[in-house]
């Protein structure tokens, strides 16, 4: 069943690097990916986009943003919106990471409102759903993962569902270097394809790529992406070394 899907690896800069570093490190990713077996995907901060719009150009490396707003246009002071982001060249874009949850007031419905304008406008979709420790412990992971999942989908068609790429995102994993079980993020990511397909039916559900997030890097990499339901990775710290990078996405094959 795998073989039916692609594999993403991103990679979130978060709020890293200047437009020189930003060229720089995609200078030094370029030539240790052309062979990927995979999506290979940066999503770097807003003043960064276009400086690595640049430098991916001609390579097999696509750039994305890391938020999005709803509204096509108006008075949203700071906000930027998908028809901006499509005008540059971006293709990809995160969107409900738990960074912007915990910080900034993302809610499950902005982030619905989100996903729906980033599909309208074009963009594909990179989904964070996640739990925070204590829900863990609690044992309310699949009912809160499901619930994010379900909630952000709400008004998505079957059609517009082919782009959009699912990312589980433990809480407690990002940033930590204490990265779930491989055993772990398969349940949690099968969990996400039964909600997929309680929605929008097999096929589908069998298409959808579901990535694992939270201090995944080049030890853990293979063994993360060698489980049944998980297809690929978003990954923080680790996507801002060109080897430690190149070598995840020399694992997702
Ligand atoms: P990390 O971040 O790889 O540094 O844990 C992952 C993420 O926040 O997407």
């Amino acid at each position: 069943m795998k073989e039916k899907r692609s594999y993403v690896i991103a990679g979130n800069w978060k709020m890293n690097n200047n437009r020189s570093q930003t060229k720089g490190l995609i200078t030094q990713i370029v030539p240790l990916v052309p062979q990927a077996g995979c999506e290979v995907v940066v999503c770097v901060p807003f003043t960064n986009l276009e400086t690595a719009i640049k430098a991916v150009s001609g390579t097999n490396i696509k750039v994305g943003a890391q938020n999005v707003h709803f509204e096509k246009s108006g008075a949203y002071t700071g906000e930027i919106s998908a028809e901006m982001l499509i005008e540059m060249g971006v293709e990809y874009v995160i969107i409900g990471h738990s960074e912007r949850r915990q910080y900034f007031g993302e809610t499950d419905e902005t982030v619905n409102l989100r996903v729906k304008a980033a599909l309208n406008a074009g963009l594909t979709v990179i989904l964070c759903v996640g739990e925070r420790l204590p829900d863990r412990e609690k044992g309310l992971t699949n009912e809160l993962v499901a619930l994010q999942t379900k909630a952000a989908l709400i008004g998505v068609t079957a059609q517009q569902l082919d782009k959009i790429v699912i990312a589980y995102e433990p809480v407690w994993a990002i940033g930590t270097g204490k990265t779930a079980t491989s055993e772990q993020a398969d349940e949690v990511c099968e969990l996400i394809r039964s909600v997929i397909r309680d929605l929008y039916g097999d096929e589908k559900s069998d298409k959808m790529t579901i990535q694992y997030g939270g201090s995944m890097n080049a030890a853990n990499a293979e063994e993360l992406l060698s489980k049944p339901n998980v297809d690929g990775g978003l990954i923080g710290g680790a996507s801002l070394k060109a080897k430690d990078f190149a070598e995840i996405i020399s694992c997702a094959k």
